[in-house]
């Protein structure tokens, strides 16, 4: 079977920063996509010698052509899909966020599709927020079949792009795993609704107070994890087209903000009361049942490793704390 190559979405953000540098970590080959060009949030975490290992080309992929042809010229396996806008900026821009959340998607799967042979396996991000508040799902945990009631265009899209898979298996066997994250965490998670858990990581390394604009149940995931699963799932073989909820951490922002407090000297970290409108306990069965083992760093591990990593970055003038007044 030919060597792996990975064709990354939305690479320069950051989840796709992580799975970079997972990728890179195994010596894979890898070409890392996205609209963006400067490679701002990988740099945080790979020195200039594993960035070099990179292949870099400049995709917007609502344009359905440009995507054929680098999965073509480049030999792609495997794509791991995570271009897109997130939920403010879907509020701020509906038109541009269905034509990339949505558009872009189907532009991954025709791409899949027309490479199909070549191309071996195709992970894509849905999103928790296809679901709807917690009172709406009594039974617990919430399974990945549970009942979609998304609350924001954001969520209606991803909703869409788990339909498109499912037609794309249905209509032309293409296969799929997406992925439904929550709240992910760690350097370089710097945008986004809920990329104030990260922030406050960020702050108690720069040893000033921050605010979380939520509080209540929440599900974290460390975004080195994260990547991990989205690499997992491109190579998993899975037949199918499979919407996954992904668990791990199911706390409090309130009991986060004491493990915080309590950990670190100095650290003046409070919360909303306002909750999150997603359940947090959830039923990752069929994310097992794909990958088997799912990576899992215990929260105060995953912490500590955020902390020092953003020290050291602040140490070295990489960081701009502006990101804490967004
Ligand atoms: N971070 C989370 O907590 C979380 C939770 C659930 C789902 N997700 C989903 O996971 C994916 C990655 O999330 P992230 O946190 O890395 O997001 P991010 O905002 O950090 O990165 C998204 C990347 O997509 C790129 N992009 C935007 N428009 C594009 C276009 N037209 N063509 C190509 N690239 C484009 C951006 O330049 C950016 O680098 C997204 O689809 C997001 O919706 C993230």
């Amino acid at each position: 079977m030919a060597a792996e190559t990975f064709l990354v979405t939305g690479s320069l953000g950051c989840i796709g920063a992580w799975v970079l540098r997972n990728l890179v970590a195994e010596g894979v080959r890898v070409v890392a996509t996205d609209v963006a060009v400067d490679p701002v949030r990988p740099r945080l975490l790979m020195d200039d010698e594993e960035i070099a290992r990179i292949r870099f080309e400049t995709l917007d992929v609502t344009d359905l052509e440009r995507v054929k042809e680098l999965v073509a010229r480049h030999g792609v396996t495997h794509i791991v899909h995570l271009a897109g806008l997130q939920v403010p900026f879907c509020k701020a821009n509906p038109a541009l966020g269905a034509r990339v959340n949505v558009v872009g998607t189907v532009n991954i799967f025709e791409a899949a599709r027309a490479h199909w042979g070549q191309v071996r396996g195709l992970a894509y991000a849905s999103s928790l927020a296809v679901m709807g508040p917690d009172h709406l799902y009594p039974q617990k945990p919430v399974r990945d079949d549970a009942p979609l009631h998304p609350q924001s265009l954001y969520g209606v899209y991803k909703q869409a792009n788990e339909e498109t898979a499912r037609i794309y298996w249905q209509d032309w066997g293409i296969p799929s795993a997406g992925l439904r994250p929550c709240i992910v965490y760690g350097v370089a998670r710097d945008q986004g609704m809920t990329s104030d858990i990260a922030k406050a990581m960020l702050a108690v390394a720069a040893g000033k107070p921050y605010h979380i604009r939520f509080g209540g149940p929440v599900t974290l995931q460390y975004a080195d994890d994260v990547a991990r699963l989205f690499i997992a799932c491109a190579r998993s073989g899975h037949q199918g087209a499979a919407a996954c909820n992904v668990r791990n951490d199911v706390t409090e922002v309130e009991r986060f903000v004491a493990l915080l407090n309590d950990g670190y000297a100095g650290s003046r970290i409070t919360c909303a009361e306002t909750h999150l409108p997603f359940p947090a306990d959830l039923d990752d069965s069929r994310l097992r049942s794909i990958v088997g083992d799912v990576p899992h760093t215990p929260l105060a591990l995953a912490v500590e490793e955020s902390v020092g990593l953003f020290r050291r970055l602040l140490n070295e003038g990489r960081i701009d704390l502006r990101q804490l007044d967004a």
